[in-house]
């Protein structure tokens, strides 16, 4: 059973983010989520309300400061309480190395993929730990999508990969300072995963056609969100804080 009665997703109008919603959502928990299309977040929370009223849509950008707030303040007015869990899944691709890829992209990707991580993780732990009280007792979780070109090196995919590797240093050094709080922080690094994510970054459509010929079956965004809800069903003195999940034919 999972810990929390509500819950914030960045990130949730699409791929990995939309099935963490779902999943969720079929656990029983109330869901926040963001993402900037608004047209996919209404008809996400239109689809969802129909059954259940449990889907708060935020229009917002993940790199703004009051993102986190907002979120939070949604499912705040929508369900009665604040989210207890937080999945951070908004983020971005980048083909190429240093000398190859688009250069006139690299800021939109530390943006996103970075200082907006960094924001989103400073003011959820600012919120957790604000709101802490002995007497509340109860869990909180937050749990950020790295991959698993942020473990291994990949020579395709290095700047992309520079900025899911600095995600170690945040997720475990959070980890550190918020566990006493009893917070817990996680990493879930997954590897190939089908979703918008390749054809947003404009991967070669034809490379990633032949991995998931000579790779696949890739995994599908719904087998990433059952290992975060997975972290999120354990007992509150369980912590599994980094989870690597591949499709079994993937090399690297
Ligand atoms: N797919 C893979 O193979 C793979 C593998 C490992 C890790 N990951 C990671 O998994 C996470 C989710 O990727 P995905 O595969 O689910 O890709 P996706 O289908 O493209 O979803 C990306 C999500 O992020 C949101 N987003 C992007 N920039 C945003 C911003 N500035 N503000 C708010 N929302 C933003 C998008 O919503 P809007 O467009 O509506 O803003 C969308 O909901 C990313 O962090 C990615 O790096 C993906």
């Amino acid at each position: 059973m999972i810990n929390h009665h509500v819950a914030a997703v960045s990130g949730g109008t699409s791929g990995i983010g939309h099935a963490v919603l779902e999943t969720l959502l079929q656990a029983g928990v109330k869901v926040s989520f963001s993402g900037r299309r608004v047209d996919r977040i209404q008809q996400i929370a239109a689809k969802h309300n129909e059954i259940s009223h449990w889907v708060e849509g935020v229009a917002a950008d993940s790199v703004d400061e009051n993102h986190v707030a907002q979120i939070f303040d949604a499912a705040h007015r929508a369900f009665g309480e604040p989210p207890s869990a937080f999945v951070l899944c908004a983020g971005r691709g980048l083909p190429g190395s240093v000398t190859s890829s688009d250069a006139a992209l690299w800021e939109e990707l530390l943006r996103v993929n970075l200082l907006g991580v960094m924001r989103q993780l400073r003011a959820c732990a600012t919120f957790y730990k604000e709101s802490y009280s002995p007497d509340s007792g109860g869990i909180r979780d937050i749990v950020v999508v790295g991959s698993t070109v942020g473990r291994s090196l990949s020579a395709g995919n290095p700047v992309y990969g520079a900025t899911k590797f600095a995600l170690h240093s945040l997720v475990e050094s959070l980890r550190q300072e918020l566990c006493g709080d009893g917070v817990r922080v996680s990493l879930i690094e997954p590897g190939f995963v089908k979703t918008e994510f390749q054809a947003t970054a404009g991967y070669d459509m034809k490379w990633f056609n032949d991995i998931e010929h000579t790779q696949g079956p890739l995994l599908s965004p719904h087998e990433v969100a059952e290992s975060i809800c997975f972290v999120l069903k354990q007992p509150p003195h369980v912590h599994i804080d980094d989870i690597r999940i591949r499709p079994t034919r993937q090399r690297v």
